[in-house]
């Protein structure tokens, strides 16, 4: 008599024999789908790991069989992500990245000057591409400078097309008698502009007025303009004070106001002074009287330790004032010494 609890037993038993044991849902694997899916599997089923897109192996795929023994063998296979070309570059920019590998977004940035021919960022793709394609900086660029009026363009290389780059400049010149005010070089900004033109202005100096004792020639126009020139003269006599040729300047103003000098005669009959560093007698070497700005030293006592010392004097517009400390002796004491024949204190 076979109990029917045997029987199923032995069913149990033939079940492990001819059937094996069922394998279990298979390990996930980084970056791998395994097909088909699911919770157990009747030995000799077969599943297959593949990458997942974006993901590569060596070997690219495992097939494996449930065996008998119900547990899934040894799985090798390891995905890795795509990467893409070196991206780190980009001339006149930069690029901001983690790595270029896929699913990675890189970001670029131009340089001041530059700008971004392209999209801000592009991502490694599935394909382990760009995408979109790896932008440039490219330099921004200036339309041709617009001319002041009464200037013209002394200096300026433009591109083809007229444009110029970040960076260039031009020069400009004002047309005479037109004066610049302001900087005659522009530049092109980062911004695409020009930095701040400049500008020509009509200057006009008055008509110089004639010194007295003197005269002064300018052209005859009926105004005068900024670089135009005036002489100035002096009378016999008389001394220019002042340059001899003056101009007129950028702020309508001549570049000096000359005026004639008298020059002086002198009061004192007899001395011996220092003029240019020379021991002269002042009776004969100005005896057609000082010239405005003529400068001498007077030799003066000093009595008590019996030395002399020097003053100075100058022809100031016809004044010469003589030291005080300076005295003349009459022609008829002759016995005194002259101050300048004393020993120097
Ligand atoms: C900007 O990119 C486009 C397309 O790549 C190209 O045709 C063009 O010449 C570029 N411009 C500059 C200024 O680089
Ligand atoms: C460049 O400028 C000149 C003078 O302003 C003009 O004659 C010429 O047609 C311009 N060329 C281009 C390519 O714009
Ligand atoms: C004019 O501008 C240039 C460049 O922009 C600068 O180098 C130069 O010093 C400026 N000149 C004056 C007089 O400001
Ligand atoms: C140039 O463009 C920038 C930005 O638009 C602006 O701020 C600047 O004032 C401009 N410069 C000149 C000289 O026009
Ligand atoms: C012209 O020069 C005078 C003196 O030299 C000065 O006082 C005046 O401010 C100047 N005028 C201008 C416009 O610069």
């Amino acid at each position: 008599m076979i109990s029917p609890a045997l029987i199923l037993f032995s069913s149990f038993l033939c079940h492990l024999a001819f059937a094996g044991r069922t394998c279990p849902r298979p390990d996930d694997l980084p970056f791998a789908t395994v097909t088909p899916l699911k919770t157990s599997y009747e030995p000799g089923e077969q599943i297959v790991y593949v990458c997942k897109p974006g993901y590569v192996s060596r070997g690219d795929m495992r097939r494996f069989t449930c065996p008998f023994s119900g547990v899934w063998p040894v799985n090798t296979l390891k995905c890795t992500p795509r990467v893409c070309p070196f991206a780190g570059i980009l001339e006149n920019g930069a690029v901001r990245y983690v790595s270029f590998t896929y699913p990675n977004t890189i970001t670029f940035s131009c340089n001041s000057g530059f700008y971004l021919n392209g999209t801000k960022s592009a991502q490694c793709t599935e394909e382990g591409k760009w995408s979109p394609d790896l932008p440039v900086c490219a330099p921004v660029t200036c339309p041709p400078p617009p001319t002041p009026k009464f200037a013209v363009l002394d200096a300026y290389e433009p591109l083809a097309g007229n444009s110029s780059v970040y960076g260039k400049q031009a020069v400009f010149k004002c047309l005479p008698p037109y004066v610049m005010f302001g900087n005659d070089t522009v530049t092109c900004t980062a911004h695409g502009n020009w930095t701040e033109l400049p500008e020509c202005r009509e200057v006009k100096c008055p008509f110089p007025v004639r010194p007295d004792n003197g005269f002064v020639n300018y052209p005859a126009k009926t105004a005068l303009h900024y670089k135009d020139k005036a002489t100035y003269g002096c009378h016999d006599t008389y001394v220019l004070d002042g340059p001899e040729e003056v101009e007129c300047n950028q702020f309508g103003n001549w570049s000096a106001q000359p005026s004639c000098k008298a020059s002086c005669t002198i009061s004192v009959k007899k001395a011996t002074v220092i003029f240019e560093g020379e021991r002269v007698k002042i009776q004969e070497k100005f005896k057609n009287g000082m010239l405005h700005g003529q400068k001498v030293s007077f030799f003066c006592k000093n009595k008590e330790k019996k030395c002399s010392y020097t003053e100075d004097a100058q022809c100031l517009d016809g004044t010469f004032e003589i030291p005080t400390c300076f005295k003349e002796h009459s022609s008829l004491a002759f016995w005194k010494t002259d101050a300048w024949d004393m020993k120097p204190c």
